[in-house]
């Protein structure tokens, strides 16, 4: 008699399943980019500009040609003659791919050069003489808007300044009026520095084309496949059937992997110029000078208050610097990524928004750094800017907060920018975070250190992301709409393939998609393999950012696999002689109704797709699902710091850090665990160490890992995770909601807020991060803010 599966047991929803693909990464058998080797294979180097802004006067490569071994170099000169020194952005804009009038950043790409070995053809690159002429340098949003601003972009039409963008949203009267009608107005201006990625393997590619069969496969480090082909078969102009794009595991991505690289465009042109496979493998400074920054960002945030603690308007200006080229990748509408997203948990009456972009002399930046789309600038931007409200009010920080949130039944809610949030409990987190900080008795000892000059800081920060871009109404990238798919086969003997249209790296989806099908099929996880990243094997999908994969291509597997059970159903009314309404469905089996000991698995069905089907009906056990989510998903989470900060030294400790993270349904609580852990540390990383920034002259100061630090186990704090608060997401088909960015969006604030609030009653407003100890120590001693990106004031 066939029998309930236990879903924890066979490793469904709910359980803490180890990752299936450390199984290879612990043994180091992960098959990354750079370890695959092709029969012919050359190599490509890229020659880099060392000036920011300059003319370039002439090329002359003719030294690097006579090097033996070298085959090709590439020059934009070249390029062009095939109308590919430029290529399209993914937000409507267009980015050098080869300089050739002008570099307008350092670290720009001038020239390639394939050889036969890496080394010969980076002393090729050093072989080529480039006579530049130095222009004027722009590296903030000021200086690129001041009057005698020299235009970077000057290769495009109708661009008569650098302003790439005006955009606005929200009520712009409304809220004019909600300030006029204000008790007190709480003002903040702040700046997130730009901040790298930096995973631990860098970008590159190996581009093959076969002239036999014209196909081009592409081996490359990339979040998003499909996009990627597609891309390729707009630029290189060649039929998209033809290419094959192939991600294999990556070394984390973490946004910095969604843009198009020249790189790659250099190495697909390479290859089908010399017919051979060419290697493309960025280096540590390459990838940290030229690739996928983030951030960088001013904001001018104001808060209209009602005296008893209401808020009753937000009013923002964001100047956002996306270096020279458009290039990160956002929904087409919304200009500054979902920065609008700001104050969603807030219950506020009416809010608005003014953005600017304008371009610079560094590389591209804005990439969605572990966030969707500007979100962790926007709720940065947002605990900054409530913690300075409350402290300007003199309301405790818990109790302004809690005042102000939109209450658990009050969904669904229309924020003041116009997104419908739809579940959440807010002050449920709140509290569980409160008790677990042990707040009263924090704020106790805090007034007692302070009467002894020791400082001692509470910092808050809750966030809510919008996750799961996104319904295709509202969200597209280049007019492709966000949605995403899976494909599930299952086999005669009951094991299963799922392949997505997502791409993970280091997420761990071989592992939790398996968890989807066994929680709607009852197929052990362990019986199905989970299989990404292959344009000719997997169905199209978006790919992964934004953390999207769960709200989006995790719930396509849960669709699929409905789509499967529901065939199933039909084979077990062939199998147990009933008729498909008698059947009922419990895990892993089907029974009939009225004589529940007759019953046939999940198993049995398989089998009888393939070798007992009732006439007529197709055999197989295989299906695709594409899943539009209705909604994005809305993740909520706490996070509470408590510090204190040695006034001697501006050196700061974290005392605890706790975290209260609600991601609806868990599929895999450790998986998520590891999530927030990951996010935290990166958010500690960005508050206190971390810093990447120009000199007056344009040169990228800290783009190696003596000056960008990564934060290890030996710095970074412990973290205390809280898990009782679930709220399911409503529309999604298992509940759950995006996790992967949630603790590197909100952690941050949590960290200054704790610092700022240790230093509450010296007058200092504000510092910026990363909270150095030098810049802390400027602060309490000289009891003045402290703006802008260290250690170079290119601000000032
Ligand atoms: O798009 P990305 O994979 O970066 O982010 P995500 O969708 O938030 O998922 C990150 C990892 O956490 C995946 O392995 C998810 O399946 C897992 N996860 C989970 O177990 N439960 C959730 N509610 C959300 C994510």
């Amino acid at each position: 008699m066939s029998q309930a599966v236990d879903e924890i047991k066979i490793g469904g929803i709910g359980a803490s399943r180890k990752r299936v693909e450390d199984n290879r990464f612990i043994r180091g058998k992960g098959n990354y980019t750079d370890d695959i080797v092709l029969p012919g294979m050359l190599h490509m180097e890229i020659l880099r500009s060392p000036l920011a802004h300059a003319r370039i006067k002439s090329i002359d490569a003719s030294k690097a040609w006579d090097i033996p071994g070298v085959h090709l170099v590439l020059t934009g000169e070249m390029m062009a003659t095939r109308n590919l020194a430029w290529m399209p952005t993914l937000s409507y804009d267009t980015q050098a791919v080869l300089a050739t009038d002008k570099v307008r950043f350092q670290g720009q790409e001038v020239a390639c050069v394939i050889a036969d070995d890496p080394y010969i053809a980076k002393d090729a690159c050093e072989a080529i003489v480039v006579d530049y002429e130095p222009l004027p340098v722009i590296v903030n949003p000021t200086q690129a808007v001041a009057d005698d601003a020299p235009v970077i972009r000057d290769d495009k039409e109708n661009q008569p300044d650098n302003v790439i963008y005006d955009w606005e949203v929200g009520d712009r009267e409304g809220t004019d009026r909600a300030f006029a009608a204000a008790d007190l107005v709480s003002k903040l201006e702040l700046h997130y520095p730009r901040s790298h990625p930096s995973p631990i393997e860098c970008c590159g590619s190996i581009a093959d084309f076969n002239r036999a069969t014209s196909k081009l496969t592409v081996y490359m480090t990339t979040q998003a496949p499909h996009i990627i082909r597609a891309a390729v078969a707009m630029v290189a102009e060649l039929p998209e059937h033809m290419i094959r794009i192939i991600s294999p595991d990556i070394g984390g991505g973490f946004g910095n992997k969604v843009p198009v690289y020249p790189g790659y465009v250099c190495s697909i042109l390479a290859s089908i110029l010399l017919e051979r496979p060419v290697k493309w493998i960025e280096d540590k400074s390459g990838n940290l000078i030229s690739t996928g920054f983030a951030r960088d960002i001013y904001l001018k945030g104001e808060v209209a208050l009602r005296r008893d603690g209401k808020i009753l308007a937000v009013r923002m200006h964001t100047d956002a610097d996306h270096g020279a080229f458009f290039s990160d990748a956002q929904p087409s509408k919304f200009k500054i990524g979902l920065m609008h997203s700001a104050f969603a948990a807030y219950d506020i009456p009416v809010a608005h928004l003014t953005a600017r972009g304008t371009y610079s002399n560094k590389a591209p930046g804005g990439v969605a750094y572990r966030c969707s789309f500007r979100v962790t600038e926007a709720m940065f931007f947002q605990e900054r800017m409530i913690q300075a409200a409350a402290d300007d009010l003199g309301i405790d920080q818990a109790a302004f907060r809690r005042m102000n949130f939109v209450a658990h039944d009050a969904f669904p809610h229309r924020t003041p920018f116009g997104f419908l949030t739809d579940s959440g409990q807010y002050a449920k987190c709140l509290d569980v975070g409160l008790a677990a900080i042990d707040y009263e008795n924090f704020r106790r000892e805090q007034a007692e250190a302070h009467s002894r000059g020791r400082l001692l800081g509470l910092g808050i920060s809750t966030m809510t992301e919008p996750l799961g871009a996104g319904n295709s109404r509202e969200y597209d990238i280049l007019g492709i709409k966000m949605f995403d798919s899976a494909e599930l086969k299952v086999h005669l003997t009951g094991k299963a393939i799922v392949r997505t249209g997502a791409r993970t790296q280091g997420q761990g989806h071989e592992t939790t998609w398996a968890q989807i099908v066994a929680h709607e099929l009852g197929i052990p996880a362990e019986d199905v393999v989970v299989e990404e990243g292959d344009t000719d094997t997997a169905p199209f999908g978006m790919g992964t950012y934004a953390s999207r994969s769960t709200p989006v291509a995790g719930a396509a597997v849960a669709m699929v696999s409905r789509k499967i059970r529901a065939k199933a159903r039909k084979l077990a009314a062939h199998l147990l002689e009933v008729s498909e309404e008698d059947i009922e469905w419990e895990l892993g089996r089907f029974y009939v109704r009225s004589a529940p000991d007759r019953g046939v698995t999940i198993q049995e069905c398989a089998i009888a797709a393939y070798a007992n089907m009732p006439d007529g009906m197709e055999p197989g056990l295989d299906a695709t699902a594409y899943y539009d989510p209705p909604n994005l998903t809305w993740p909520f989470a706490v996070y509470i710091v408590t510090v204190e900060v040695d006034p001697e030294t501006g050196v700061w400790d974290v005392l605890k850090m706790v975290a209260v993270d609600d991601c609806g349904v868990r599929i895999n609580p450790m998986i998520v665990e590891g999530q927030i852990m990951g996010g935290l540390t990166e958010a500690y990383a960005m508050s206190n160490m971390q810093f990447i920034t120009f000199d007056a002259d344009g040169n990228c100061v800290g783009a190696n890992y003596m000056d960008y630090l990564l934060p290890t186990a030996w710095e970074t704090p412990g973290f205390e995770l809280h898990s009782e608060v679930v709220t399911p997401c409503p529309h999604h088909p298992i509940g759950a909601k995006g996790i992967g960015e949630c603790a590197a969006v909100g952690g941050p604030a949590a960290f200054v807020n704790a610092v700022m609030d240790a230093l509450s009653g010296t007058g200092v407003r504000n510092i910026d991060m990363p909270l150095l100890p030098d810049r802390v120590w400027e602060a309490i001693t000289y009891r003045r803010d402290v703006s802008g990106a260290p250690p170079v004031r290119s601000d000032d």
